[in-house]
C-alpha cells in the first residue's frame, strides 16, 4: 500500500486517501495569508490523520517563532493560541487518535527548537486538552459523535493577557450561520443569534460558556 491508502477496505468503506505534501501545500498557498494568521481558524471536516491541518499548524508555529521566540512566556502563549484555532472532525477513531498525535508532536517539536529545552508539563497538558476538545471522532454529515450527540466545539478566546474564555457551540448551528450578514433579512429576524465583529456576521449563541482560566489551567474544567 501507498502511504496515501491505509487498506484496501478504508478506501472502500470510508473513502480514505490521504492528500500527499506536495498537493496539501499547494492548497494551502491559496490560502496563504490565513495560514500566517496565528489564531485564523481552520476547521477540517474530513481530517483523517491530519495533513492539511498538521501543515496549517506548523505555518502558524512558523510565525509565532519568528516574533515571540525570545520570550518563552509569549511563545508558549501564541503557540496555545495557534493550536486552539485548529479543528478536525473524522468519522475513525484511529485517524482521530493518530492527528492528536502528530499535532501534538509538531507543537513539542517546535517549541523545544526554538526555547531550546523541553517545554514544560503545563504547557504540554493544555495543548493535550485543546486537542482533545478541538480534534474529534464524529460524522461530519450528520454532525453527530460516535455516541450519536451533537457535534460541540469549544471556543477559545485569548480575553486579556493570559484570560482564555471557553464558548461551546454546536457544529450544526455553526455551519448553518456561517456567511449570514448583519442585514440579512433571516439574520434580522432570527432569535438567540448574536452578530459577530470579527466575521461580520451572525453567530449562533454559544451552549455552554466558562469562567475565565489561564491558558495554561484550561484543563481544569473536565
Ligand atoms: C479522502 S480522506 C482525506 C483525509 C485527509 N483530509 C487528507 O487529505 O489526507 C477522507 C477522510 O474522511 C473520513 N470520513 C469519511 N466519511 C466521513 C464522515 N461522514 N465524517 C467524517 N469523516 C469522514 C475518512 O475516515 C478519511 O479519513
Amino acid at each position: 500500500m501507498s502511504e496515501q491508502v491505509k487498506s484496501r477496505q478504508r478506501v472502500q468503506d470510508h473513502g480514505e486517501v490521504f492528500t500527499n505534501p506536495r498537493e496539501v501545500n499547494a492548497m494551502l498557498d491559496m490560502v496563504k495569508q490565513e495560514t500566517g494568521r496565528i489564531d485564523s481558524r481552520f476547521l477540517e471536516p474530513a481530517c483523517g490523520n491530519g495533513n492539511f491541518i498538521a501543515e496549517v499548524l506548523r505555518r502558524k508555529l512558523a510565525v509565532v517563532a519568528v516574533r515571540y521566540r525570545k520570550s518563552a512566556g509569549e511563545y508558549c502563549r501564541y503557540a496555545f493560541v495557534a493550536v486552539a484555532s485548529i479543528y478536525g472532525v473524522d468519522i475513525l477513531a484511529d485517524n482521530v487518535a493518530e492527528c492528536r498525535e502528530r499535532l501534538l508532536g509538531i507543537v513539542k517539536d517546535e517549541a523545544h527548537k526554538v526555547l531550546k529545552a523541553a517545554p514544560d508539563q503545563q504547557f504540554i497538558d493544555a495543548i493535550s486538552y485543546v486537542l482533545k476538545k478541538n480534534i474529534l471522532c464524529g460524522d461530519a454529515l450528520t454532525m453527530k459523535d460516535a455516541a450519536g450527540e451533537p457535534i460541540t466545539f469549544a471556543e477559545w478566546s485569548v480575553v486579556t493577557g493570559d484570560k482564555v474564555k471557553r464558548r461551546d457551540y454546536l457544529l450544526s448551528e455553526l455551519l448553518e450561520g456561517s456567511g449570514t450578514k448583519r442585514g440579512d433579512q433571516m439574520g434580522l429576524f432570527q432569535s438567540g443569534w448574536e452578530y459577530d465583529e470579527e466575521i461580520d456576521g451572525l453567530i449562533p449563541s454559544a451552549v455552554r460558556e466558562y469562567p475565565l482560566d489561564n491558558w495554561w489551567e484550561v484543563s481544569r474544567r473536565g
